[in-house]
C-alpha cells in the first residue's frame, strides 16, 4: 500500500500503466497460445475488470466532481468525454462477460478481448492527453495528495487487492 504522498493524477496514471502491462500480457498469451490459452486470457481479463471498476470510480466519483465543482472555468467537456468513454467501455465489458459465460466459445472471447483491449488503450491515451494533463496543471499539489490519500483508503477498505494499487 502506498504510504507517502501521491498526487491523484499520478495515481490515475499509475493505474493506466498497470492496465497497459496487463493488456500486454493478455495479448502475448492470446498471440502465442491462440485458442488454447483462452482460459488464461479469461483469468487476466477478470483481473483487469476488477481494477477497472475501481479506476472508473476514482475518475468519475473523485477526480471529476472535484474539477467540476471546485476548479472555476475547468473545461466541462473533458470529464464528459471521459464519462462517455466509460459508458462505451461498459458495452465492451458486457460483451466480454457474455463471452466469459460460455467457456467453449473461445474465439468469441478472444475477439471480444481484442476489441476491449484496443478500446481501453485509446480511452486511456485520450484521458492522459486531455483531462489528466490539464487537471495536473490546475490542481494544487496538496489538494491532489489529499484526494489520492482519501481515495486509496476507500479503495483499500472496499477490498480492492493491493496488487492493483501502488506501493
Ligand atoms: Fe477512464
Ligand atoms: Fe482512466
Amino acid at each position: 500500500m502506498y504510504t507517502t504522498a501521491m498526487k491523484i493524477v499520478d495515481l490515475v496514471r499509475w493505474m493506466h500503466a498497470d492496465f497497459r502491462q496487463r493488456l500486454d500480457k493478455m495479448e502475448r498469451i492470446a498471440k502465442e497460445g491462440g485458442v488454447g490459452e483462452a482460459a488464461k486470457v479469461a483469468h487476466e481479463l477478470s483481473l483487469v475488470l476488477q481494477s477497472l471498476q475501481a479506476h472508473e470510480w476514482l475518475e468519475e466519483e473523485v477526480l471529476y466532481p472535484y474539477l467540476r465543482t471546485r476548479v472555476p472555468g475547468f473545461d466541462a467537456k473533458a470529464p464528459e468525454e471521459s464519462a462517455v468513454g466509460h459508458r462505451a467501455l461498459q458495452g465492451k465489458v458486457s460483451e466480454l462477460k457474455e463471452a466469459l459465460a460460455h467457456p467453449d466459445a473461445t474465439l468469441t472471447l478472444l475477439f471480444a478481448a481484442e476489441i476491449f483491449i484496443a478500446f481501453l488503450r485509446e480511452h486511456m491515451a485520450a484521458e492522459e492527453k486531455g483531462i489528466l494533463d490539464s487537471a495536473d496543471k490546475r490542481l494544487p499539489e496538496p489538494v491532489q495528495e489529499k484526494l489520492a490519500a482519501d481515495a486509496l483508503k476507500i479503495l483499500k477498505e472496499a477490498g480492492l487487492p493491493e496488487e492493483f494499487l501502488p506501493r
